[in-house]
């Protein structure tokens, strides 16, 4: 197992297992215990996914202690204005008293606010690392120019299609760190991995484009959350740790970039209205 290392000192899992739609009873438990079975710790989840209970039962019923495991929730915006008892319900759902990382899921709404109750729950040490999710350099900016613990995380998407070249010079500067989600195009760009590029470093490594496109990821040193409901996929997904791609595949890949994000920046208008517009 890979880590990064939190600038407070905190030792966070390079791959771990995104939960996005992971909310079926039955099949959503089989997944996240497949991904213990095959080495995951890091378990992404979030208010607005609706599924923190089921991500807890089957953390609990996979006897990992609980040391062992880090657990990321995000704060919904919706609750903004008292996130509170949202934030105390994270805990029961995820069986939990101490959470590893939990982040402000969208900049919208009162999230200066929120993100104070964030500062206090880590003073406290019930929270071990805070963050955000989705905030665009200028966001980011300004909120760092306006509190008191600097964000320890911002999730965003990345992927070879979405690489974020010229962001990630901001997020340095600041000394924020990523952590990607949608690593493969959350599954609306099939195309993604039929890229031949990717295909030929894939058979030069004995790997799949998939693993390819995440360890291209993971190679900059940026954490992922890849999330599949697939046993080998969930499987193939963990296993990028174990060779590197060459300078020159990095530059090849680097060519692939379309600086087009699929989930949509948050400054973009239709994701605030298609947010605020989502029954959660
Ligand atoms: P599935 O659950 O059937 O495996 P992302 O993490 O970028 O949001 O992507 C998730 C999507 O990619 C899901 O649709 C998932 O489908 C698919 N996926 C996950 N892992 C792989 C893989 N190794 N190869 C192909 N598709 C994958």
């Amino acid at each position: 197992m890979e880590y990064i290392i939190l600038p407070n000192n905190l030792k966070m899992p390079i791959v771990g297992y995104g939960t996005y739609k992971v909310s079926d009873e039955v099949e959503g438990k089989k997944a996240i215990l497949n991904a213990v079975k095959a080495g995951y710790r890091l378990f992404d989840t979030a208010q607005q996914y609706g599924n923190e209970k089921l991500v807890g039962e089957a953390l609990a019923e996979s006897g990992v202690p609980r040391e062992e495991l880090f657990i990321t929730t995000k704060l919904h915006f919706k609750t903004f204005d008292n996130p509170v008892p949202k934030l105390e319900e994270s805990f029961k759902n995820l069986q939990t008293d101490y959470l590893d990382l939990v982040i402000i899921h969208w900049p919208y709404g009162d999230y200066y606010k929120a993100y104070k109750v964030l500062e206090d729950y880590y003073k406290k040490g019930k929270i071990k690392a805070i963050g955000v999710s989705n905030f665009d350099p200028a966001r980011l900016v300004d909120l760092i120019k306006n509190c008191e613990i600097k964000p320890m995380v911002n999730q965003i998407e990345v992927n070879i299609y979405c690489q974020r070249k010229e962001e990630l010079k901001w997020y340095k500067k600041y000394g924020v760190p990523v952590e990607a989600y949608s690593p493969l195009g959350h599954g609306s760009q099939p195309e993604l991995l039929q890229e031949k590029t990717l295909i030929r470093i894939a058979k030069a490594h004995d790997k799949t484009p998939a693993q390819i496109a995440i360890r291209y990821i993971v190679q900059q040193g940026i954490p992922v959350i890849p999330k599949s409901g697939n046993e080998n996929r969930i499987k193939e997904n963990f296993d990028v740790l174990d060779f590197s791609l060459t300078e020159e595949e990095m530059n090849d890949i680097a060519l692939l970039d379309k600086k087009a994000p699929i989930v949509g920046r948050s400054e973009d208008p239709f994701v605030v209205e298609r947010l605020y517009d989502k029954k959660d």
